[in-house]
């Protein structure tokens, strides 16, 4: 007998753009393999049903579970956006911790951990999806729940050293003990993962096996997340977005996409930018930079923030570079339909996917995938991406350092045909063997997928 592949993560998609990468990867694996996907509703609410509701079938059904407005508030904007987004992703010191934040976490939890007791089968296995639900399989346990259920990390691990600041930090090991395997993007998570059971004093955890703690038994499993390489490959061909771009022959596009988070190494990224621009000569290409930035999370501080210094930025570097005929940064801050992006990607000269810390970063893969292999484009990728440890052959850059991703902007205007083509085969080769697919099959044969069925 077999059970049902069921898929749980905070955002589901809608009818408005896919928000990160999680979403469309997601919507990817379950449309080449079924199941079911949890997620919860669009917009919070004052009248909450208790159950979960369908909201679409097809190639997999989707359900949704609702949250008030104090939950939405206490356990999105806050505890999981506000305190685990910030520490994970080294900002500790962006981290607001207020009175009722861990309860409204907890709470959720719990209460998804009791839907989740009496809707699965027997067989069923259970895949979570994000930082959203860190504590959701140790609830279930406490529950009695005996099913496989396996977690995966989209941002990056946090550094041992860091955790103390969580006010819950006693209890993650127990959190992610709660799962049989938890997954995360890279080898240096797991490292991490691992060095911070060690320093809880849990013997063995620096080794390659499974982690011991109170009775449980958890695999950290380095799986990182793919994209449909192929499909989006033929998108970008037949892509008409960028013929929407009018620039002259003689100037290259520069092409940047994140959502408006201060992960991203926007304001660095822009500073890079403006350094080529000011030790530009006369034989340097001139180069126009079209930053696409879509705005989430909108009612954190210190997404306003990050928000005010770029719009800071733009101005500052198209004042002092800007010709009558020429703006040196284009930004955008609304999303772009994903179609016209595909065609914006392959018409680029040079992507810039430049975090200061990121789980994995999808666009680095899209923008591989969409290129013309024969008139390749460059990628420009941080060190501190986790797209880095597979990509080698991408120019990798600090982000920190102005100087080093002008260096690489030059190297990248100005780059051979030959090379771009033999960087760029290496590339798409990374990004086509271990696609969305590999991903699903590798994640869920180390949970013991083989059981669970192609379509639920
Ligand atoms: C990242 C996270 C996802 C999240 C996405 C968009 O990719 O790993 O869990 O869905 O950002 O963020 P949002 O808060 O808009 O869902």
């Amino acid at each position: 007998m077999t059970g049902r592949l069921i898929v749980l993560s905070n955002r589901i998609p809608t009818e408005a753009q896919p928000s990160g990468g999680l979403v469309v990867a997601l919507h990817d694996c379950l449309t080449q393999r079924g199941g079911i996907w949890i997620g919860a509703a669009a917009e919070p609410t004052a009248t909450p049903d208790e159950g979960f509701r369908t909201v679409a079938t097809g190639a997999y059904t989707r359900l949704a579970f609702d949250l008030t407005p104090q939950e939405f508030e206490t356990y999105y904007l806050g505890y999981a956006n506000s305190v685990l987004w910030p520490l994970f992703h080294r900002r500790a010191d962006l981290m607001d911790v207020q009175p009722g934040f861990a309860e409204g976490y907890l709470g959720v939890n719990a209460r998804l951990a009791g839907l989740l007791a009496d809707f699965l089968r027997p067989d069923d296995v259970l895949w979570v999806q994000d930082y959203h639900f860190l504590p959701l399989a140790h609830e279930l346990r406490r529950l009695g729940v005996t099913n496989r259920i396996g977690f995966f990390l989209h941002i990056p691990f946090p550094v041992a050293t860091d955790v103390p600041a969580l006010p819950e930090a006693a209890v993650l090991p127990d959190w992610v003990a709660g799962y049989d395997v938890f997954g995360v993007q890279t080898r240096a998570d797991v490292e991490r993962l691992r060095i911070l059971f060690d320093r809880n004093g849990v013997s063995g955890a620096l080794g390659d096996g499974p982690i011991r703690l109170r009775g449980r038994e958890v695999l950290p499993l380095a799986c990182p997340i793919g994209i449909d390489a192929k499909g989006y490959r033929e998108t970008a061909a037949k892509s008409a977005g960028g013929d929407r771009i009018a620039m002259p022959p003689q100037q290259k596009l520069v092409l940047g996409v994140d959502r408006l988070d201060y992960s991203k190494g926007l304001v660095q990224r822009f500073a890079g930018f403006g350094a080529y621009l000011s030790a530009r000569s006369g034989d340097d290409p001139q180069a126009t930079l079209l930053q696409i930035a879509p705005p989430s999370r909108e009612d954190v501080d210190a997404y306003q923030d990050i928000r005010m210094q770029l719009d800071l930025t733009t101005g500052s570097i198209n004042g002092e570079h800007g010709e009558i005929d020429w703006t040196p940064i284009r930004y955008i801050r609304r999303p772009v339909p994903r179609d016209d992006l595909a065609g914006l990607y392959r018409r680029a000269d040079v992507a810039m996917v430049t975090p200061l810390a990121d789980g994995m970063n999808l666009v680095a893969k899209e923008f591989v995938a969409a290129q013309d292999p024969a008139n390749p484009g460059v990628l420009i990728l941080s060190h501190f991406a986790g797209a880095a440890e597979q990509m080698p052959q991408a120019l990798i850059v600090n982000p920190y350092d102005a100087q080093d991703m002008a260096q690489a902007l030059r190297r990248a205007l100005t780059m051979t045909l030959a090379e771009r083509r033999s960087r760029h085969a290496a590339l798409w080769k990374a990004v086509d063997d271990e696609d969305i697919g590999w991903w699903t099959r590798r994640f869920l044969n180390a949970l013991g997928g083989a059981t669970v069925a192609e379509v639920a």
